[in-house]
């Protein structure tokens, strides 16, 4: 029993060792393809000398602990990470700076959206999950502290998914009121005989209706400031009077079908949606605007800028994930052209831009089912 017990760690230790072996000479192999080596002249003739690996950890993860080419950078290594995870059979790398010259390299082995993601936070109130990133942590914001939020993305890459998720775990608060414009008519139909339901307007049949509601936001927003006390610039959210969270959805359907009316619907509505994006911020309103593509036509440098929260979901060419992350770097914005749906990138501020993956909230009956299960259960009608 024993000795075969010491035979099998023999065993083990051996094959660890063979692949280390193999790990080593693949990530020098790896660093000379994609040019992360110097060649220096020597009196044996030319050497390729690549970062030194000083310490491997057979995972999971893997980790390879390597020591910095002199002048170079851990961003070096971040610059090829893409063209060195496939040849150390990853599918992508995790590197950290660590100590003046070193760098923790940890192998991702496989695409952490591949699976999808639980819609796990129905109980939140004003704060909602909006995904998961790459490093499988939630990413959770605030509403109360956000400003308003701008989400793009071409045909079926998961925007209104991602808006359902996020009403799906906002309807039940006494905090929230669901408010908007949604020209398709599917978002709002599981509101009805809510509270929320007054402050919302679907479909196009009656243009009106639209301007009605937007007006009336206005002038709930204008008395909101004006009632603000001496020592305050921005509304506390209460039960009294909570945060309105007005949804755009499909912004183009609105703005086609006021425009079809005459010139004057058109730019009284975007008059309108521009004041609750300048001053809503501060009277507890909270705009979403979603577009296809946040193109000047639809949402302008103003809009953008008032947008605190960016999302993209998969984009028809780089220079349409520009518009929302300007400074994104050319691989992301490139590689975001064929992301699966519900993938975004997201930009809040202080933070870089990051890949995450939304909520699956299921069928559009789940969205429906859960809207009305959370939205029927409490709060005063029309607050
Ligand atoms: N987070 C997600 N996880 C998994 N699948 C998703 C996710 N989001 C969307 N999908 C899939 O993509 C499909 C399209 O999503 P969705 O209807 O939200 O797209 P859209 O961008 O709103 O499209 P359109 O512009 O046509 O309205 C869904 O039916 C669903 O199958
Ligand atoms: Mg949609």
């Amino acid at each position: 029993m024993t000795w075969r017990s010491s035979w099998s760690r023999r065993q083990e230790r051996q094959a660890d060792a063979r692949e280390a072996d193999a790990l080593w000479c693949a990530w020098r192999r790896a660093c000379e393809g994609a040019g992360l080596c110097v060649r220096v002249e020597t009196a044996s003739g030319l050497t390729v000398v690549t970062p030194e690996v000083v310490q491997i950890v057979l995972g999971p993860p893997t980790v390879l602990m390597v020591r910095l080419l002199p002048g170079h950078l851990v961003r070096d290594v971040e610059q090829v990470a893409d063209r060195l995870a496939p040849h150390l059979g990853a599918f992508g790398l995790r590197v950290e700076q660590r100590g003046d010259v070193f760098a923790r390299i940890e192998l991702v082995p496989s695409d952490p959206f591949a699976a999808p993601v639980e819609d796990s936070l129905a109980l939140v109130q004003v704060p909602v999950l909006l995904g998961r990133d790459e490093q499988g942590r939630d990413l959770v914001r605030d509403w109360a502290s956000e400003a308003h939020m701008a989400i793009q993305g071409v045909t079926r890459s998961g925007k209104s998914r991602f808006v359902y998720g996020f009403l799906g775990q906002l309807a039940s608060s006494p905090l929230v009121t669901v408010a908007g414009c949604d020209p398709t008519g599917l978002l709002w139909r599981p509101f009805a005989g809510s509270r929320h339901a007054p402050w919302q307007v679907s479909g196009l049949a009656d243009i009106d209706a639209h301007e009605a509601l937007l007006t009336r936001l206005v002038v709930d927003m204008d008395a909101r400031i004006a009632g603000l006390p001496a020592g305050r610039d921005t509304l506390a959210v209460s039960e009294a009077e909570p945060l309105r969270l007005v949804v755009f959805e499909e912004l183009v359907g609105l703005y086609r079908a006021t425009d079809a009316v005459s010139k004057d619907a058109g730019r009284r509505v975007r008059a309108l949606i521009g004041r609750l994006l300048a001053e809503g911020a501060k009277a507890g309103v909270r705009v979403v605007l979603v577009v296809q593509r946040a193109e000047a036509a639809l949402m302008g440098a103003f809009e953008r800028a008032q947008c605190s929260v960016k999302v993209s979901f998969r984009s028809d060419n780089p220079a349409a994930v520009e518009l929302l992350h300007p400074g994104a770097a050319r691989d992301v914005a490139e590689a975001h052209v064929s992301a699966l749906p519900g993938v975004g990138l997201l930009s809040v501020p202080g933070a870089p831009l990051t890949r995450f993956r939304a909520p699956h909230v299921g069928s559009y009956a789940d969205y429906a089912e859960k809207i009305r299960a959370s939205s029927a259960s409490r709060g005063p009608v029309a607050a």
